[in-house]
């Protein structure tokens, strides 16, 4: 992207200052943007301090071979003991770790000293597997407590684990399986989807045949009472095997870089790469940024996030971050509108939620469902709301705040990846005078900064690439079983720094806004422009709900934009609203980024984790056969949105 982008033509005047209670009270204050940075490694060493070493690290980064990093070096510590042992140690064995709610209606509430029971019982029971140190185990599983414990009983034997989302394919599980060589696979008979028992064991079945030779057990959690073929020498009942455990297994303590897991990430091309996390740093970072982002209370705050363990955010934000900092939590089995669209609110209403955790696709679905939902329900225990995943889109921002968070809670947008580990730019809900659509600044004791095709910092208002210049405790430490890749893929692209895949600008307060992966972004009449942002104008006018760009080869501009939008509930669809639309984005933006065809949709097609493909949408603004949708949650979206095309254009 070069300076001449129309990155700064969004304005957002919109500020929310930090309400003046949450400030008072607040875990941290400005005064760690300052202490971490004139001392940097000192500010994580400290953080380090929050966990419970079984040896107390003396080093804090070793940096002499980058980008390869070790932190924490001659520490030794054991991750399920700090997320577990020590809450129950400390006398908070009482407290509940996870409110689980499943899809039909049934819930049940585990304390942590019954986490630390069930934990010991299956790091027992993998024991008995064989599973040893070093070893990997893949986690198939659906948002159930044993998902949970099964990855808190790895990491408490010393094995890596591997988590597959359940949504993905027996295919995608054998690759997986295959590149990380899993000794054991852990799933369940089902569980539950929109009101349905899913399966999963016929796609273990058919992954272990596939990657022949690697599985030798596979532990089958009951959930849903489906039959499932069961092969009585390689596979095992949970409730059999965990049940008759002893609920006494000692920790062991590891080194600080023994590996933690494995979780595979897609990516637009090639093989999916093994995203390789460890033990010290990681589990540093992911409890300092839970505490300090969410203002966590542990004795008082109901912390829910609503994503999947089977991605990261599930590793960080459910697993990892929250046990460690031993707060209560809801973990909720199923879909947003099962059996009704307030599910979600009825849920915080019946758990007093205090901290909400989700993504822009969600919010920016509510908003379609209509406003009139959320308002059903008591959601005053709200304090603190989170977005992570994508760009959140201003409006959206401002409807989240306002429909959820009773104009009152702060929203802080959360900027990470996979490969981060944990949160890297966002607000401090104390500190930040935030700004919607922004994910503003590093967090303490990280470093970011937006450069240009020369690798030179760009100035207050200019617009690049989004890189981090120093190294962060929860930085993955490798691509498991190909350095190589890992450093192509990011360390190559600017010289010393990691290069995150993201266009980003800075205004001119410095803030920084992420405008999508680099890949997305378009070139129309010699004009680079971001999506995001076009996307972001579209959904600040009231009739559109959701919006996806895409640049069309054009002959005459290059490329041409061209946007899918999907309508408010109570909007019509005519022609008048189509010119009226891209007339709007005219006037946000300048002419330039006014649309040249804009097709109202059903439905957008989305990754299984929620991030619109414009890659497909690319394909069909083409009139090209449509690429590999084997990713896509629904791919009747497609031909829905193909049947669209030619009726519904508009041109000038
Ligand atoms: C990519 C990483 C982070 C956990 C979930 C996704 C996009 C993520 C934001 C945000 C703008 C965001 C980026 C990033 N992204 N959070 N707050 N604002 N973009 O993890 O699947 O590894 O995806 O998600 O493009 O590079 P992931």
């Amino acid at each position: 992207m070069s300076n001449e982008s129309l990155a700064n033509l969004l304005k957002e005047e919109r500020r929310f200052a930090p309400p003046a209670d949450l400030a008072a009270n607040a875990n941290v204050t400005a005064e760690a943007y300052e202490q971490a940075a004139a001392d940097r490694l000192g500010f994580w060493a400290e953080q380090a301090r929050r966990l419970s070493w079984a040896k107390e690290p003396t080093k804090t980064l070793d940096w002499s071979n980058p980008p390869f990093a070790k932190w924490f070096e001659d520490g030794q510590l054991n991750v399920a003991y700090n997320c577990v042992d020590r809450h129950v140690e400390a006398g908070n064995g009482d407290r509940v770790a996870i409110h689980f709610e499943g899809e039909p209606g049934d819930s049940r509430s585990i304390t942590y000293a019954e986490l630390k029971d069930e934990v010991s019982r299956a790091a027992n029971a993998l024991l008995e597997l064989g599973v040893r140190k070093g070893d990997r185990v893949a986690i198939y599983m659906p948002m159930i407590p044993e998902t949970a414990i099964a990855m808190l009983a790895s990491a408490r034997i010393g094995a890596a684990h591997s988590v597959v989302f359940g949504g993905f394919s027996a295919d995608a599980l054998a690759t997986r399986i295959k590149d990380a060589d899993a000794k054991v696979v852990i799933t369940a008979d089902g569980g539950y989807r929109r009101g349905q028992p899913s399966a999963l064991k016929p796609a273990v079945d058919d992954a272990v045949a596939k990657a022949a030779g690697t599985v030798e057990h596979v532990l089958v959690v009951r959930r849903t009472g489906q039959d499932v073929a069961f092969d009585a020498e390689r596979d095992v009942w949970w409730d059999e095997l965990v049940g008759r455990q002893s609920a006494e297994h000692t920790p062991e303590a590891f080194d600080a870089e023994h590996p933690l897991f494995i979780l595979y990430t897609s990516g637009t091309t090639g093989k999916p790469k093994g995203i390789l996390h460890t033990s010290g740093g990681y589990l540093t970072q992911t409890a300092y940024t839970h505490w300090a982002v969410f203002d966590l209370k542990p004795e008082t705050d109901v912390y829910w996030c609503t994503a999947d363990v089977g991605w990261v955010t599930g590793h960080s934000y459910i697993v990892y971050g929250p046990l460690a900092n031993g707060a209560t939590q809801v973990m909720y089995e199923g879909t947003p509108d099962t059996p009704h669209q307030g599910r979600f609110w009825e849920i915080v209403e019946k758990y007093r939620v205090s901290i909400l955790y989700t993504a822009p696709t969600a919010i920016r679905t509510f908003m379609k469902w209509g406003d009139d939902i959320p308002a059903q329900f008591d959601l005053t225990s709200l304090r603190v709301l989170g977005s992570v995943g994508e760009p959140i889109n201003p409006e959206a921002w401002v409807w989240y705040r306002k429909n959820i968070g009773a104009d009152r809670t702060p929203v802080v947008d959360t900027w990470w990846q996979t490969e981060t580990g944990a949160m890297m730019i966002s607000p401090l809900p104390g500190v930040t005078e935030t700004k919607p659509g922004s994910a503003q600044r590093p967090l303490p004791g990280i470093s970011a900064t937006v450069v240009d095709d020369e690798a030179n910092e760009v100035p207050d208002g200019g617009g690049g690439y989004l890189v981090l210049t120093e190294p962060w405790p929860s930085m993955l430490r490798t691509i498991w079983g190909d350095d190589q890749r890992f450093l192509d893929t990011y360390w190559s692209r600017f010289e010393g720094k990691y290069f995150a895949g993201d266009g980003a600008k800075k205004d001119d307060d410095g803030d920084i806004w992420l405008l999508g992966r680099v890949d997305d972004v378009m070139l129309v009449s010699g004009h680079n422009i971001s999506t995001t942002e076009v996307e972001s104008a579209l959904v600040s006018h009231p009739a559109v709900a959701e919006a996806a760009v895409v640049g069309a080869a054009d002959d005459t501009t290059g490329q041409a934009i061209v946007a899918f939008v999907i309508l408010r509930g109570s909007a019509a669809e005519d022609e008048k609203l189509v010119a009226e639309l891209r007339d709007h984005v005219g006037a946000t933006l300048g002419p330039i980024a006014k649309p040249k065809r804009v097709l109202p949709v059903a439905e957008l097609p989305k990754t299984r984790s929620g991030k619109i493909m414009r890659r497909l949408l690319r394909d069909v603004a083409e009139n090209r056969q449509l690429g590999d949708v084997t990713t896509l949650t629904d791919s009747t979206v497609m031909t829905l949105i193909q049947s669209k095309l030619p009726s519904s254009s508009s041109e000038d």
